[in-house]
């Protein structure tokens, strides 16, 4: 080497030395600005110095044009809670829901572990969150999850419904079209981190991204004592059931994503072909549906081997699941309760056999063009799966759109392949373990009462009036609601997130408070106005703070949680923290959030947002309940429990929930038509 490229190649050296130092540098300041979480204690809207400082700081560092992942080494770790604050805070969430004596007990229980058995499994804990990413989110995703030997179908998986009062077209296989090539597109952009973060803040404090790495290409895969979750790194196809049948249908042809007429031509083959499903193919996804182990020891024993395998390989291994659903579905303003629970049943569980659970979605469409998903819970949070399906619903009838006849736009391909029909071998015995899951199936989805419904009374925009938190607002009229249709209170889960730390998933915000209960007492005594007033304001400052200590990293649940985890590692009893994780949740509650609002116009056209979702209900006589805020003057509200529970009826829950709503904004007495 001459003295000139020698120097050449030393300046390179440490010119990518340097580099490398300013990036590290850069990522390890931008950590610690996002470790601090002040700015979430500004009154919404103003700032101060100390906050304003600091978000320019963070933008400084956060470069430009950030992509998906570009954050996730800045992000910070999620830190462990003294022992001391969880045990009160504990207490305190406990307080309203036990009588005097019991809760003395309970009091020593916990002083009980915080002096003894407490500081030694909180010890290993802080070592499991100095190595581990996250010190709650593995643990989360096999025990809660991967773990659970009951079906996933209604207990786990939960839906997503679409647009209530706009329908682009009633022909299904052009809906369906429209939303695969949608879907696809994401894909795409997901494989090429185009994705921009989410953020909270006027697009300045970055969420963790860790959890669309699972969206696509991914199954659960059924196992003896715990399930897996399997993801594979190439997947050109989807699989689609219709009336008993499975088909693979390749996304590409000639190097190129299918357009949507041309998908919707493959779907149109599909529902042409007339041939019967195959012996055992028709319930053959109730294995899904039903208990985990029955599926994991058929799934060994009838499919590892031949076509039986090589067809179940296409559908874990497709991209995601489609179903070309016979039967209709659609809001009817002529008939608003049934329609609509009806659509939510079907998204929720079908006939049991005619979705695959397992897979990390599915995409439904139904005989008349109305359409929706199936999500698996154990890859990501609802507000993943949400971020995807506002992406399908501002592109499908905006941006691709349909022609007047309702077809998909575009033109037919002259030599496409159709699509594979799967083949099947299915033994009688495998038949008898198919029959006995879609049974247990069938019981499960029997018993659930579903009921949606659409409030719009008022919204976000009336509630901002009262200044008080709309999420507030509407967790306390839960409350009100619950205390009126039981006649008591419940400890109460409302999913908060955790995405400000690295990996971060939910944290639990007990939303049943000594303050809530004192409003909801309140209001069916004869107190004046003024003093539920006060109450309502004590009540929804203590949600507040209760939600953002949860999503700073400071909740009780998770603390909890990997505290019991850690005294079954080392086979140590806990009295204390035993009873705390059997305690039921009978009111279980989540807000779904609107993301991408930019993608939408909702002044203009209200009627094309997302109308939410739900989830099946958590305990045997508990209730269920997940709403939406949808622009200024709507939001749904899907409600869920079982019909064998004496205690329960998702209808008259509903009622007192629209009641309570409308009695607290009439506490303000604002007059609806003077502030529109
Ligand atoms: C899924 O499969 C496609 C096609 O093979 C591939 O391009 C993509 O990277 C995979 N996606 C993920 C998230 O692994
Ligand atoms: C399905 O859509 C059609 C219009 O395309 C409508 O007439 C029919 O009532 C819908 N079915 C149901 C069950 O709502
Ligand atoms: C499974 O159940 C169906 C209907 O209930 C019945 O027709 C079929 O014979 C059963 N198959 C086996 C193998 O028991």
């Amino acid at each position: 080497m001459t003295d000139d490229s020698q120097r050449v190649v030393g300046g390179i050296l440490v010119g990518t030395g340097l580099w490398v130092a300013i990036i590290f540098v850069m990522r390890n300041v931008l950590k610690s600005l996002l470790s601090w979480h002040g700015w979430m204690y500004n009154r919404h809207g103003h700032m101060n110095i100390k906050s304003s400082i600091w978000m320019f700081l963070v933008r400084v560092f956060s470069g430009r044009k950030p992509m998906l992942y570009s954050f996730q080494s800045a992000l910070p770790r999620l830190p462990v809670p003294p022992v001391k604050d969880t045990m009160r805070q504990y207490l305190e969430s406990v307080r309203p829901l036990m009588e005097d004596e019991q809760f003395q007990r309970m009091e020593g229980l916990a002083k009980d572990f915080e002096k003894n058995l407490g500081p030694r499994l909180q010890w290993y804990l802080k070592l499991k969150s100095w190595w581990a990413s996250n010190y709650v989110s593995d643990w989360w995703e096999e025990y809660i999850y991967l773990r659970g030997r009951g079906p996933i179908m209604v207990n786990s998986n939960y839906y997503a419904m679409e647009f209530l009062y706009y329908f682009p077209t009633h022909l299904q296989a052009a809906r369906a079209a429209n939303a695969i090539h949608a879907i696809m597109l994401y894909r795409r952009k997901l494989d090429r981190a185009e994705i921009k973060p989410i953020y909270l803040l006027d697009r300045r404090v970055p969420l963790c991204s860790a959890q669309w790495e699972r969206m696509f290409n991914t199954s659960r895969i059924p196992g003896q004592e715990t399930d897996t979750i399997q993801h594979v790194a190439e997947s050109k196809h989807i699989a689609v059931f219709h009336r008993g049948r499975f088909f693979k249908v390749y996304m590409f042809y000639d190097g190129r994503l299918l357009l949507p007429r041309e998908i919707e031509q493959q779907m149109e083959r599909i529902l042409a072909d007339k041939s019967e499903p195959q012996t055992g193919e028709q319930a053959l996804a109730a294995l899904t549906a039903g208990d985990r182990v029955p599926w994991a020891n058929a799934r060994a024993e009838h499919f590892a081997r031949g076509k039986n395998k090589q067809s179940l390989d296409a559908i874990e291994k497709a991209a995601f699941f489609v179903t070309l659903d016979d039967t209709e579905q659609r809001y009817d303003t002529a008939n608003p309760v049934e329609s609509l629970d009806s659509y939510a049943k079907s998204l929720l569980h079908g006939k049991c056999y005619d979705r695959w659970f397992d897979k990390s979605f599915n995409l439904i469409v139904f005989k008349n063009g109305t359409m929706g998903l199936n999500a698996e819970h154990t890859w990501a949070d609802a507000p993943i799966v949400g971020h995807l399906w506002e992406h399908v619903l501002s592109m499908d009838p905006l941006k691709l759109g349909y022609a007047e006849d309702g077809h998909c736009k575009g033109s037919l391909h002259p030599n496409l392949p159709g699509p594979q029909r799967l083949q099947w071998d299915i033994s009688e015995e495998c038949q008898n373990v198919i029959n006995s899951s879609l049974n247990v199936a069938k019981a499960l989805a029997d018993d659930v009462d579903c009921h949606i419904i659409p409030f719009s009374e008022f919204g976000k925009g009336l509630i901002k009036k009262c200044r008080v938190s709309p999420d507030a607002f509407i967790q306390i009229a839960l409350q009100l609601a619950h205390f009126r249709d039981k006649g008591k209170f419940c400890l109460t889960y409302e999913a908060s997130m955790t995405r400000l730390f690295r990996e971060g998933r939910t944290e639990t915000v007990r939303s049943c408070t000594m303050e809530t209960c004192a409003f909801a007492r309140a209001m069916i005594r004869d107190d004046t106005r003024e003093e539920r007033l006060k109450l309502l304001k004590d009540a929804a400052e203590k949600h507040q703070s209760m939600y953002r200590l949860a999503m700073t990293g400071q909740g009780i649940d998770r603390h909890l949680f990997c505290l019991y985890l850690v005294s079954k590692y080392l086979g140590e009893e806990s009295p204390f923290l035993k009873e705390v994780l059997s305690e039921p949740w009978r009111l279980s509650t989540s807000q779904t959030p609107l993301q991408q609002v930019e993608l939408f116009d909702l002044k203009n056209h209200p009627e094309l947002v997302s109308s939410g979702g739900g989830f099946g209900p958590v305990a045997d006589d508990g209730y269920g309940v997940s709403y939406i805020i949808v622009g200024e003057d709507l939001i749904n509200f899907h409600i869920s429990s079982k019909k064998s529970s004496p205690e329960t009826d998702s209808h008259r829950f509903g009622s007192n929930i629209k009641q309570a709503m409308l009695d607290i904004l009439n506490l303000f007495q604002l007059d609806k038509k003077n502030v529109k």
